[in-house]
């Protein structure tokens, strides 16, 4: 039986600085504080993240946040057991203001320090929200990725597949740029959709008819860039009502497709995994009640459980973080003063990388 421990940890990876403590078990944990800075405001004028202003920013601002996640918890840092940080994958300067930060405190603190995968982060949420047991499946929706994951434990996921393109979450921040909606576009797109009409643009579902659970979303962005442009007048402007039509095509086209895909995962998954039929959902996108909705659908008609964290659980946090370390710390070494910040660092080492991974080497 592991013994309790309290973790403080930091997340830093894309545009928000978060802290936070969780103490408990893996399985079993609970979150004493959990701080969030947003740096959406910053980004605001520039329709996107820029890089250098988001290191910036979480420069100034990380240590206010360590502070605040302690005097939330009613705790100092000689009453924690060790400090995890969000390692990679993400924006490299951000990345790299949490890991000095952690490296910091753990020196002056001499506590253990574990690197931990963002992406660990999000598919091991449902351990932290619903003690969920493994093996599970996930479905990983945010910004930058999009895969399905068999959770096997705490440090082995089997990819089952992915997009080979554009993420979701991209996807929508994209088209939100493109009907002249705010970022982050996600929330910005499902407002609009409300009040829109989902079966006026057939646009594409791709790959939902061919064998395999990869996704791909670029194909799907440009038809919407198409669609916009037969829909703006002379002066260049958009009528609400076409935003909110096509926000709310756009929105049904990706709910198609992950729908489609979650169906061919589930049968794969639960093929090896008749005994544990459970669906779990994390990332950004995972925020989204029109694609909770249709993910409800596929798994009620494969008779599994489907589980979603809720919504500030969903998006960036460092809870996520400190109950990932709390689910490693049994099964790997902490890592030293040597900890590097990664920009790309798959979760799945074992299959073979994504289409689509750069230069750099794979992405996910
Ligand atoms: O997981 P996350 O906070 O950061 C990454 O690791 O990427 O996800 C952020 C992404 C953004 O692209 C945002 O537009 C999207 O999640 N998102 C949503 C919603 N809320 C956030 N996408 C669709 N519907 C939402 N309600
Ligand atoms: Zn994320």
């Amino acid at each position: 039986m592991p013994e309790t421990a309290t973790v403080l940890a930091l997340e830093s990876s894309c545009d928000d600085t978060a802290a936070a403590v969780v103490s408990g078990v893996p399985g079993d944990m609970h979150i004493l504080s959990s701080v969030v800075y947003g740096q959406t405001d910053l980004h605001a004028g520039f329709g996107g993240v820029v890089p250098e202003i988001a290191a910036r920013a979480h420069a100034e601002v990380l240590d206010v946040c360590v502070a605040a996640a302690l005097r939330d918890a009613d705790l100092s840092l000689d009453d924690v057991d060790g400090i995890g940080v969000t390692c990679g994958p993400g924006l490299i300067g951000g990345v790299v203001s949490g890991v000095m930060t952690a490296k910091g405190l753990a020196a002056a603190s001499g506590l253990p320090l574990y690197g931990i995968n963002h992406l660990a982060g999000h598919a091991l949420t449902p351990r932290l929200t619903d003690g969920v047991q493994f093996p599970y499946l996930m479905l990983l929706v945010s910004g930058g990725h999009c895969q399905f994951l068999i959770a096997h434990n705490p440090v082995r996921f089997e990819r089952l597949g992915g997009t080979i393109d554009d993420a979701p979450g991209e996807a929508f921040d994209k088209v939100a740029r493109l009907i002249g909606l705010g970022q982050p576009g996600g929330p910005a797109v499902e407002a609009a959709a409300r009040s829109g009409d989902a079966a006026r643009f057939a646009f594409p579902r791709p790959l939902t008819h061919k064998p395999g659970c990869d996704l791909s979303f670029s194909g799907l962005k440009t038809a919407v860039l198409r669609a916009r442009d037969d829909c703006v007048d002379d002066l260049n402007q958009l009528r609400a009502q076409d935003q909110a039509d096509l926000a709310a095509s756009f929105q049904a086209a990706v709910a198609d497709s992950l729908a489609a895909k979650t169906a061919h995962a589930l049968s794969v998954y639960l093929a090896q995994n008749p005994h544990q039929p459970v669906l779990c959902v994390a990332g950004g996108v995972a925020a989204n009640m029109a694609i909770r909705t249709v993910l409800e659908t596929v798994c009620s008609a494969f008779d599994t459980d489907f589980l979603a964290p809720p919504l500030g659980l969903c998006t960036d946090n460092a809870a996520m973080i400190a109950a990932a370390t709390i689910e490693q710390m049994p099964h790997r070494a902490p890592d030293g003063m040597g900890l590097s910040a990664r920009p790309r660092m798959p979760l799945d080492t074992e299959s073979a990388a994504m289409l689509g991974s750069g230069k750099k080497g794979a992405k996910a």
